[in-house]
């Protein structure tokens, strides 16, 4: 549970992040690199005052997460050039006053296919279904009930390796939130806890394996993947998402 001091901090955090991750969506567009994107980033980020989280984060070289189509998550930028009718999720973390905020999003690069485009809205309503499942009192495991119904009902699937994290003064702190349904995540949710919501939702295999980077996460059969993702605050009422640009 966080001191109204600590949550008041996150506040600004999280609304930095929603910002520049706002900004560099903006920026997505056939022929840039996603180098370029990680520049944009990472300038934004430093001239408010902040630290992009990612940067060095167990080894992790650049200052913003970008993963492409089948790529799944924490895809390290690169030369290659997005191209028209991609998917890419941009994911910013920002360090700022001791605390961080964190949220992605899926941008379409151009014209995309519509199972591109309805990926991207299913995954997005994913989101805004378990923002609404949360509840004090009630167990984590609410979160990845409501994922999961919608995603099977779309016939899509839920990633399962990543989960929601605790988040504050550290990145990643000891909360797990699942995004498919266990009876493990029985962990009962109290307001002024702080934690993420981040569904990776694929059209095929819900399976990953890794780049040889050791990073980069994509489907075993290449199917595209979408992500969102909200810093939250858990109110009386259910809760706050601190990942907002107003
Ligand atoms: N921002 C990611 C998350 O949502 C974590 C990125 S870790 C990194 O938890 F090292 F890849 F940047
Ligand atoms: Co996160
Ligand atoms: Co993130």
């Amino acid at each position: 549970m966080k001191s109204p001091d600590v949550i008041a901090r996150m506040r600004r955090s999280g609304k930095l992040a929603a910002q520049v991750l706002q900004a560099v969506g903006a920026a997505v567009a056939p022929g840039l690199t996603t180098d370029e994107l990680d520049i944009l980033c990472h300038d934004l980020i430093v001239a408010a005052d902040a630290y992009p989280s990612p940067l060095n984060y167990s080894g992790f070289p650049k200052s913003l997460c970008t993963s492409v189509n089948e790529v799944i998550c924490h895809g390290i930028p690169d030369s290659r050039k997005l191209l028209n009718g991609d998917l890419v999720n941009l994911d910013v973390t920002v360090y700022r006053d001791g605390v961080h905020g964190d949220c992605n999003a899926t941008f379409l690069v151009g014209q995309v296919d519509t199972a591109g485009q309805r990926l991207v809205r299913v995954t997005r309503e994913c989101l805004d279904l378990a923002i609404a499942a949360v509840r004090p009192g009630r167990p984590i495991s609410d979160i990845g009930r409501a994922i999961e119904n919608h995603a099977h009902a779309h016939q899509l699937g839920v990633v399962r390796t990543f989960v929601g994290h605790g988040i504050g003064e550290q990145f990643h702190s000891d909360i797990e939130v699942p995004h498919y349904f266990t009876p493990r995540a029985r962990m009962i949710m109290e307001v002024g806890m702080t934690f993420t919501i981040e569904p990776m939702i694929t059209e095929g295999d819900h399976r990953e394996e890794f780049w040889d980077d050791g990073w980069t996460a994509v489907t075993v059969d290449r199917s595209r993947s979408a992500q969102f993702e909200h810093t939250l605050l858990i109110t009386a009422n259910g809760a706050e998402i601190l990942t907002l640009v107003d």
